[in-house]
């Protein structure tokens, strides 16, 4: 499971682990790597992390080795690293570009292409894609990002009908706005809160936990008819209209 060792990514794995499943995980940052694996090992929880950047070839390299020397086939695969950049699209640079493809789609595309042989050999194996409500509709300064994570849900789509006949489900989750590290800063602004409590219904953000336990179903025998589809976790906020 890619990006494991914050946010929602660590909720799922933390989950994963609760339900009896082994967990690579996969991180950047060696120091927060190794907290994590530490905190898995005192818990005495089969979870492992591999630090590695998904966004290059040596990163990439480095996970589906990790994979393969633990597992001859691959029950599972959560694709959850991902992030924008918050800038209206006209300051957007050209490497900004590169960087907000290669993180949000390439990497996972390639990584679905290259563990796809780990994959087909278990016995029905699902995989969960992390996209965003911002690849669904218009979140302010994530164009770039939101056009990514609409290109992963049409991915998921697309390799739930060609990986059918070898009994990989592929679904994608769209988390709303979820308190995580990464966006802990923006949701302490006042303004910027109060417009996304009055544009959901529920009236607050997700807790991690709460997207996890989504992946983590899509993950499980529990939804073994469920393919191709998208689940949208944002408290309504997609349906509503005027409130
Ligand atoms: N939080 C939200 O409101 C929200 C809303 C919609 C969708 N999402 C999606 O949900 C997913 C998780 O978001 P989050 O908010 O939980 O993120 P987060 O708190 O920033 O955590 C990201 C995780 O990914 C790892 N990571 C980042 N870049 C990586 C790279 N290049 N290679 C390997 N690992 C990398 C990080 O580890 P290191 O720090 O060690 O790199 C960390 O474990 C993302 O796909 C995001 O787009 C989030």
């Amino acid at each position: 499971m890619t990006g494991a060792t914050r946010g929602i990514g660590q909720a799922t794995a933390n989950c994963l682990l609760d339900l009896g499943a082994e967990v690579l995980a996969v991180g950047r940052d060696a120091v927060r790597a190794e907290e994590t694996r530490r905190a898995w090992e005192h818990q005495k929880l089969p979870g492992d992390v591999v630090v590695a950047d998904v966004t290059t070839e040596l990163g990439r390299d480095q996970i589906v080795a990790a994979v393969a020397d633990r597992w001859s086939s691959l029950d599972t695969l959560v694709n959850n690293v991902g992030e924008g950049n918050r800038k209206p699209f006209i300051e957007v640079t050209d490497s900004d570009i590169d960087h907000l493809v290669s993180l949000n789609f390439t990497s996972t595309a390639i990584l679905l292409r290259r563990l796809h042989p780990l994959l087909q050999r278990a016995a029905g194996a699902s995989v969960v894609n992390v996209a965003s409500t911002a690849g669904l509709v218009s979140v302010p300064d994530t164009a770039i990002y939101g056009a990514q994570k609409g290109a992963l849900i049409q991915l998921s789509r697309s390799l739930a009908v060609e990986w059918a006949p070898d009994r990989i489900r592929v679904n994608s989750v769209s988390p709303w706005f979820t308190r995580t590290p990464r966006i802990e800063a923006l949701l302490a602004t006042a303004e910027v809160a109060d417009r996304i409590i009055a544009r959901t219904p529920l009236r607050r953000p997700a807790e991690s936990e709460e997207i996890a336990s989504v992946i983590a179903f899509l993950c499980l025998d529990a939804s073994s008819y469920l393919t191709g589809q998208n689940l949208i976790v944002d408290g309504g906020a997609t349906i509503s209209g005027i409130s």
